[in-house]
């Protein structure tokens, strides 16, 4: 039953006020992690959402988004390829730069990973500003492969991300929203 599984998800995601710094309300996703049964539903709900589509990549964002997408890809027998902070993969890469609150990060995927014959579900813990998530959208469209969605376990609802995804066309899912 999709409401109770999507009710124990929520009810599993931990909140801590003024982390990592005043103001902010930090969404915890490691009681979710450590509760079998809950994170076996994040999985469940993605992979009947995601089973009968042809995804044939599951990418993740590092690094809580590797938690959920390489869960993800067993499940539905697709691939898992890394979209991963700067320096760490070892081949051609292509690069997306993006804002943060202060300053800026990066986010790279090896060049070879995905080809035009691909069909791809990126998957992060949280959206928020959605810096991060349009930043992996584009790395996909980089490659020439065809991006069927960008899913979260959490979604902020005062935070620009599902605006900003909208805007550029991009399609989102959330497991649950705060
Ligand atoms: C967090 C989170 C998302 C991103 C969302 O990752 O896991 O990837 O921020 O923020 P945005 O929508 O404003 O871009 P973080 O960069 O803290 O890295 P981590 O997963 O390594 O902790
Ligand atoms: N990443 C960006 N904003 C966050 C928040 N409020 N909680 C957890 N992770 C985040």
């Amino acid at each position: 039953n999709m409401d109770k599984a999507l009710t124990l998800i929520a009810d599993n995601i931990g909140r801590i006020d003024d982390y990592p710094k005043p103001g902010i309300i930090f969404r915890d996703i490691t009681p979710l992690l450590a509760h079998a049964e809950a994170f076996a539903a994040c999985i469940d709900v993605l992979a009947q959402r995601y089973r009968e589509q042809g995804i044939t990549q599951v990418c993740g964002i590092e690094a809580r988004g590797f938690i959920f997408a390489s869960a993800l890809a067993y499940r539905i027998g697709a691939g898992f390829v890394p979209l991963r902070k700067p320096g760490k993969l070892p081949r051609q890469t292509y690069s997306r730069q993006y804002a943060l609150e202060y300053g800026d990060d990066e986010l790279q995927v090896h060049r070879d990973a995905l080809t035009t014959a691909d069909k791809v579900v990126v998957i992060d813990d949280l959206l928020a500003t959605g810096g991060t998530a349009l930043a992996a959208a584009q790395l996909v469209q980089d490659c020439g492969a065809q991006l069927q969605e960008l899913a979260f376990i959490i979604t902020l609802n005062d935070l620009p991300g599902v605006s900003k995804l909208a805007q550029a066309g991009l399609p989102s899912y959330t497991l649950c929203r705060f």
